[in-house]
Parts: C-alpha cells; sequence; structure tokens
C-alpha cells in the first residue's frame, strides 16, 4: 500500500511542475475562483407546460423565485451569485425580421431584459444558456451556428455576465475553430461574461491548452445525476485524467465536474458530505441545481459550510490530486493558504470511502496513514482541523505521526491540515 501510495504521490509533483509551465488561460479578468452559483437542470430539466406545473416550469417565475431565495435563505452571502438560465428558455425560432434569439414569450412575458434586472437588483449575476451547433441539446431553440456576433451583442444587451455554450448538433461543425470563434463575438462586445464550455465533453481527444485559452472553465464528464453513482463516476472519470485535467486548471481556468445535486433526493448525508467535500478539493464550480424552497436545514448549512467554501474558493487555484488509493479509500490533496513563515502550504484533504469495504459492505471503515506517506513533510508538524464540525481543532501531528479516522460509507472525512511555524 505504502509503494503505490508514493508512486501515485509522483505523479502529483510532476503534475504540479507542469503546471508552472503551461499557457496562460483565458484573460478576460473573470472566474478568478470557481464560479458559484444555481442552475436548474438536473431538477427542473425542461418542463415547458406552465399551466399543469406552474412551480416547476422553466419560466421567469421560476427564477425569480429563485433569485429571492438565493439572498434570504442566505445562498447568496456564502458565495453563490450566478443563477444560470440552463436550455429551453428559447422561442421555436429566431425573430425572422432581426434573426436575434427570443426568449419563449409564453414563460418569459416580460422579457430578458426585465429578469436580468430583477436579478442584478439583488447583487446577483446572470447567466444563460446557448448551444455553438444548429439546435440546442433538448433541440428546442435555434443553436449559434451561423450567428455568433449577433447572439453575443443580444447576450451583451441582457446584461448576461456567465454563457454556458452547450455542444449539440454539431454536425460539420470543428469544435477547435467554433468555440475561440463564439469566445471572439462575446470578447468583441466589450462586456466581460464568465465563459463557461462544454467542448471537451464532445471530443474524445480535448486539447485542453487550447481549451482553456478560450474558456473559463469546461465540462469534461457525463451530465450528473442525482445519485451516489453518479457522483462516484465523475470522480472516477476525473481520477483517471487526473494528471491531464489538474495542470490546466488555475485562476479564470477550472475544470467542470457539473452540479452540485445536493438538497434533491437520492442522495443520504454522508453522499451529499462526499459530492461537497469533493467538489471542493477538485477546486470545481459550486453550481447547485435542486428546488432552493425544499432544501432540508442540514442539506442548507452544509452548502453554506464557510470552510469547505473557503476551500473551493482557495486563492492560489490548485486542484487537488488522488495521491492514494488503498482498496475503497480514496485520499485528495489540495495545497491552500495559508503558508507558515518559511511558505509551506496548508493542505486540504479528502478521506474518501466509495465502493464496497470488502470485510463489511456499507459499513464505517477505520482508516491509518503516517502524514508523511501523503507528502506532509513540515518538520514541526501541522494542527489539523475538521472542516464538517467548524473547523474544530483536532490536534497537532508531526510527519512521521499517524493520522487514524473513521469513514462512513459513500462518505468523507475533511481536514484541513495548517503548517507550524519553523523555528
Ligand atoms: C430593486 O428592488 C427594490 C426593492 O427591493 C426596489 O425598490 C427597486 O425599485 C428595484 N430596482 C430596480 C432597478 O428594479
Ligand atoms: C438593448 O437594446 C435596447 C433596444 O435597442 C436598448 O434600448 C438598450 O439600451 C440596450 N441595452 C443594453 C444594455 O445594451
Ligand atoms: C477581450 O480580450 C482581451 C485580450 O485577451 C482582454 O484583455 C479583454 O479583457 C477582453 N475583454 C472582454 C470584455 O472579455
Ligand atoms: C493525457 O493527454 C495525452 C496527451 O494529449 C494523451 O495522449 C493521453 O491519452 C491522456 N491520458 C488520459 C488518461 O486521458
Amino acid at each position: 500500500m505504502r509503494r503505490e501510495g508514493l508512486y501515485v504521490l509522483l505523479l502529483a509533483i510532476g503534475g504540479l511542475a507542469l503546471t508552472l509551465t503551461s499557457v496562460a488561460g483565458l484573460d478576460n479578468g473573470l472566474a478568478r475562483t470557481p464560479p458559484m452559483g444555481w442552475m436548474p437542470f438536473e431538477r427542473f430539466r425542461c418542463v415547458t407546460d406552465c399551466v399543469k406545473f406552474p412551480r416547476d416550469c422553466i419560466s421567469e417565475r421560476l427564477f425569480m423565485r429563485t433569485a429571492d431565495l438565493l439572498v434570504s435563505e442566505g445562498y447568496a452571502a456564502a458565495g453563490y451569485k450566478y443563477l444560470i438560465i440552463d436550455d429551453c428558455w428559447m422561442e421555436k425560432e429566431r425573430n425572422a425580421i432581426t434573426a436575434e434569439l427570443m426568449a419563449d414569450r409564453e414563460r418569459f412575458p416580460s422579457g430578458m431584459n426585465h429578469l436580468s434586472a430583477y436579478i442584478h437588483n439583488k447583487s446577483l449575476k446572470f447567466g444563460l444558456y446557448h448551444d455553438i451547433g444548429k439546435r440546442t441539446c433538448m433541440h428546442l431553440g435555434p443553436g449559434a451556428h451561423g450567428h455568433y456576433s449577433i447572439d453575443a451583442k443580444t447576450f451583451a444587451n441582457w446584461s448576461v455576465d456567465y454563457v454556458k455554450l452547450d455542444g449539440c448538433y454539431v454536425n460539420g461543425i470543428d469544435l477547435n475553430t467554433a468555440y475561440p470563434a463564439f469566445g471572439q463575438a462575446l470578447n468583441k462586445t466589450g462586456r466581460p461574461m464568465v465563459y463557461s464550455c462544454s467542448w471537451p465533453y464532445y471530443q474524445n481527444h480535448p486539447n485542453f491548452e487550447l481549451i482553456k485559452k478560450h474558456c473559463n472553465l469546461w465540462r469534461f464528464a457525463d451530465d450528473i445525476r442525482d445519485s451516489t453513482e453518479s457522483i462516484a463516476k465523475i470522480i472516477f472519470n476525473y481520477f483517471k485524467r487526473q494528471d491531464n485535467l489538474t495542470k490546466h486548471a488555475a485562476p479564470g481556468s477550472w475544470n467542470d465536474p457539473d452540479m452540485l445535486v445536493l438538497g434533491n433526493y437520492h442522495l443520504s448525508y454522508d453522499a451529499s458530505r462526499l459530492q461537497l467535500a469533493m467538489w471542493a478539493v477538485l477546486a470545481a464550480p459550486l453550481i447547485m441545481s435542486n428546488d432552493l424552497q425544499s432544501v432540508r436545514p442540514e442539506i442548507r448549512a452544509l452548502l453554506q459550510n464557510r470552510d469547505i467554501i473557503e476551500v473551493d474558493q482557495d486563492p492560489l487555484g490548485i486542484p487537488g490530486h488522488c495521491v492514494l488509493m488503498s482498496g475503497n479509500i480514496q485520499v485528495w490533496l489540495r495545497p491552500v493558504m495559508p503558508t507558515n513563515n518559511i511558505g509551506a502550504r496548508s493542505f486540504a484533504v479528502v478521506f474518501a470511502n466509495i465502493g464496497d469495504y470488502h470485510e463489511c459492505p456499507l459499513c464505517p471503515q477505520t482508516f491509518r496513514i503516517i502524514l508523511q506517506n501523503l507528502g506532509l513533510k513540515n518538520q514541526m508538524g501541522y494542527t489539523a482541523y475538521d472542516l464538517f464540525d467548524r473547523k474544530r481543532k483536532v490536534g497537532l501531528f508531526k510527519p512521521k505521526d499517524q493520522f487514524t479516522i473513521r469513514i462512513n460509507p459513500s462518505g468523507v472525512e475533511f481536514y484541513k491540515f495548517k503548517p507550524e511555524d519553523i523555528y
């Protein structure tokens, strides 16, 4: 087990060195930390019948209600600022005369400028979905193909702050030129807009060096579902490609493993902790998809855990690596602030229990590790804090000390190790 751990650790250090030499990301001054907000798709899909389903349909009412709740329930103050409309907001066709996109007139009767002003008036930011191809993914509206400039101008006119650009219906379209061209059109409007690209998800061999030059964040895995299996699958997808993915993330450029599904139907409390801690250690965007009116108080408290959000939003912007995998236990480590008096970094460390523990499937499991085997080598040691327990101080640990924890099934423990000063 130790050899395996050290082997993976060497890969991690290799990845870190590459971070320093790879090219700079998109230079629009935005998304210096991973974007946080809300998007309807996983929860509300593409419900368009507002007569039968007035609460659930994709309509201005849903977004105004959610804007109110982001503020009144404390999410906005915790950092969740981007309210992003996903697919299914458009009229079926463009304006026949001007070729402009139009919001569905029945479901957005007040128009996008009104909704945008409503959102901005709450000090929130306004995001909007579009597609680089011929139709949007749900096929309800026109894609951007052939209309990049006019669509970018429409978005700027609506005071959009964030564009999610999907990649459906792209037969005959070269994504490696189309995504940069749409980004250029956004840039030409002069309005800063976060640019979220689904580009690598639609390619077998994505060129991340190119993608990061043009996008603030990018989807690399399947659409998330409201299940522990789906979360585990995305984590495993990241794990397999972690050296390719990790080295491209930095302030302004983020890997996007898709939305947070906490607060819906199928995650246990432990699996809710698992998703939140993993997304924070990966420096992932924290974009919730849930019904804010019915999120239970204990899940709301998780989503608003300031200590975990602080890890996600750490200013160094270095994403975590899996440094050790032993049976069903994975250890993920992310360098974060603060540093000690000689510049040694703190580490946020996730201990995840994913999969079946052979001695007792679905039991909590005891895990022991010598800290230096994770790369924690500060000779004066580290003070460990439990990030799920209001930074409760767990103790002082030297590199040769053993750290012992119990981890629930489909669950995590999440600690911050802060280096002591050297005298
Ligand atoms: C913003 O909201 C306040 C009430 O919260 C209202 O008085 C004001 O008119 C609104 N402004 C705009 C521009 O919508
Ligand atoms: C959007 O277009 C309308 C109509 O042309 C114009 O009155 C308005 O000022 C524009 N808004 C922005 C933010 O560009
Ligand atoms: C457009 O691109 C230039 C060059 O990368 C950058 O300096 C500028 O901030 C961008 N403007 C917007 C509005 O994105
Ligand atoms: C990592 O990227 C390289 C270069 O693009 C590619 O050859 C390799 O297959 C990728 N590895 C994984 C696991 O995706």
